[in-house]
């Protein structure tokens, strides 16, 4: 059970080590309690060491990291590096060091990712490489694929100490000090209510001025294919009240860009304050849902507004919303204000209407059409994005080529596409067949890209000549000669790193990360666009003339 010996912990704590490890290595461990509750046919354990348990052998000083060093590893999306965020915070919080080299580390973690069986196949290679590598840590593995495989990551790996799902992390310094006296620990409980809303998130990519704002977690949509909502569980939005302040203190800091996360952000609502309830519905009339429709609360709207207001020099966008929530203040609301990006993630996922009936995603290629329709009429020049899923079960060739089509119709900035994973506990897996063979998934799915491509580089090619307010967001990785940053559409583009005249004072610097600068386009790819700058200004001001 003791799996590197007490070497690692007599450095912090021998002497009472030395009395308490001899009865917890006798003592029952995860195995045990599995066992037990096998044979007893109850649950199995969801916390292990139980809270109250840990009072028995571990004191809360013991949950002080002593100095002990952290490498964080995060794979997945961008929930996920936010989530690191707030690891890191409640780490830092108790005595905890970040380590950069994952070989020395005295703890290496991993957020881990669920979504395709492709992620959690990375991870295990991973895993397999930090076991050969990097022999005497610890290592627990966070977040979904925690979540989904639970008690089964200790097992399976033989080297994994703690497994913590995504809404533990609070009981990290718990967890970790377990593991210091040999015991495997993990807690895979999923909560109603937890959105970390007090814990300031630690970030490490400040210098590109663009901050992730986790607010809401956990989704309630089910779709057909998505592992999402076993593994991070409910949807709950997290107090208004918490974003605003953390936003001011972003903009304080002198943050330019906040990315506004959640499973499914525009159907926010913040119920936490009943005397400000609203009659506000959040779906688009025709779109279903699989539960019943939220009604209550401060909306995403309101949200939106708010963040808006906060300060006018701070670019807002959002991720991911899902079609049905789109009601017309949120899309009115970003063609009045000019801090809200006119940009919009609208995953279609297919263009077949079985397909999407499939999927359970509650609209028709005709609903997301004229939903795409009625955003256009409000803000011509809006930039869109999407997801689209190849090989999807009963996915034939008539619908692929319906999904291929709704590519071009519509016409998307970028669309993220996937060939179709089968993932166990979704309704797909229950009720549905993986009939698509996964050399057609993968050639749907090429083709898919391929059709994107395309339609991109033609948006892209009739932005040249246009001027373009650009976030700078740092130095070209390929020259230092170039700076980075990002068109109000989410499109990147390359300009000279040349001292440049600014509109507020005229004075003559050089670009910096945060810099807003107008520049014209003067050529394009499918995913990029390069430039001139022509003067460094504010989004206020450029937006002014
Ligand atoms: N297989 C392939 N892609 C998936 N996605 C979600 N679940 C699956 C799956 N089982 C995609 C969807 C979603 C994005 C985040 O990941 O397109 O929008
Ligand atoms: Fe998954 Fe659908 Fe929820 Fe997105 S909206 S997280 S695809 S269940």
């Amino acid at each position: 059970m003791l799996k590197y010996g007490v070497k690692r912990f007599d450095i912090i704590n021998t002497c009472r080590l030395a009395s308490t490890s001899t009865s917890i290595k006798n003592g029952p461990g995860l195995h045990h309690f599995i066992g037990e509750a096998q044979k007893t046919r109850q649950r199995k354990p969801k916390i292990f060491p139980l809270p109250n348990e840990t009072n028995t052998y571990l004191n809360p000083e013991d949950f002080n990291g002593n100095g002990r060093t952290v490498k964080f590893l995060t794979y997945g999306c961008q929930m996920n590096v936010n989530d690191m965020e707030i690891v890191r915070s409640v780490l830092f919080q108790n005595g905890y060091i970040e380590s950069s080299d994952e070989k020395t580390a005295d703890i290496v973690l991993l957020m881990t990712c669920s979504i395709r069986e492709s992620a959690e196949e990375k991870i295990w290679r991973k895993l397999n490489w930090l076991k050969s590598n990097s022999k005497h840590c610890t290592v627990g593995v966070l977040g979904c694929m925690a979540e989904r495989i639970r008690e089964g990551i200790i097992e399976k790996s033989k080297f994994v100490d703690l497994v913590a799902g995504p809404d533990a992390y609070r009981d990290l310094p718990r967890l970790l000090a377990a593991t210091r006296f040999g015991q495997n620990a993990m807690n895979v409980q999923l909560s109603f209510e937890e959105t970390y809303a007090d814990i300031q998130p630690v970030r490490t990519d400040v210098a590109t001025k663009s901050a992730y704002v986790s607010i809401m977690r956990g989704c309630d949509n089910m779709c057909t294919y998505c592992i999402v909502p076993f593994t991070r569980g409910k949807e709950r939005s997290r107090p208004l009240e918490s974003i605003i302040e953390e936003v001011k203190q972003l903009s304080a800091e002198g943050f330019k860009q906040i990315i506004l996360l959640g499973q499914n952000v525009n159907s926010y609502r913040d119920t936490s304050q009943v005397t400000l309830l609203t009659s506000e519905k959040s779906s688009v009339a025709g779109f279903k849902t699989i539960y019943k429709p939220k009604s209550g609360g401060r909306t995403f709207a309101t949200l939106l507004e708010k963040i808006s207001d906060i300060d006018p020099e701070i670019r807002i966008r959002f991720t991911s919303p899902h079609p049905k929530d789109f009601p017309l203040p949120v899309i009115n609301l970003i063609k009045e204000r000019t801090n809200i990006c006119n940009q919009l993630h609208l995953p279609a996922q297919s263009g077949d209407n079985q397909v999407l009936d499939a999927m359970g995603r509650g609209y028709t290629r005709e609903l997301y059409l004229d939903l795409v329709e009625q955003i256009r009429e409000i803000i011509p020049n809006v930039s869109l994005t999407s997801d689209f899923i190849a090989g999807f079960c009963g996915e034939n060739d008539e619908a692929h080529q319906r999904t291929l089509d709704l590519i071009r119709q519509v016409g998307y900035f970028f669309c993220f596409v996937f060939p179709y994973s089968m993932r166990e506990k979704t309704r797909a897996h229950r009720r549905l067949v993986d009939d698509v063979p996964e050399d057609i998934k993968q050639a749907r799915s090429n083709e898919l890209a391929a059709v994107f491509r395309e339609v991109a580089l033609k948006h892209n090619k009739r932005l040249i000549g246009t001027q373009q307010l650009v976030l700078v967001e740092g130095i070209s990785k390929r020259s230092p000669d170039y700076m980075v940053g990002k068109a109000d559409c989410g499109v990147k583009v390359i300009i000279p790193n040349v001292e440049i005249r600014s509109t507020v004072d005229n004075s003559f610097s050089k670009l910096q990360a945060g810099d807003y600068v107008a520049a014209k386009i003067l050529s394009a790819t499918s995913q990029t666009l390069a430039g001139n700058s022509i003067y460094r200004t504010t989004l206020a001001s450029y937006h002014s003339v």
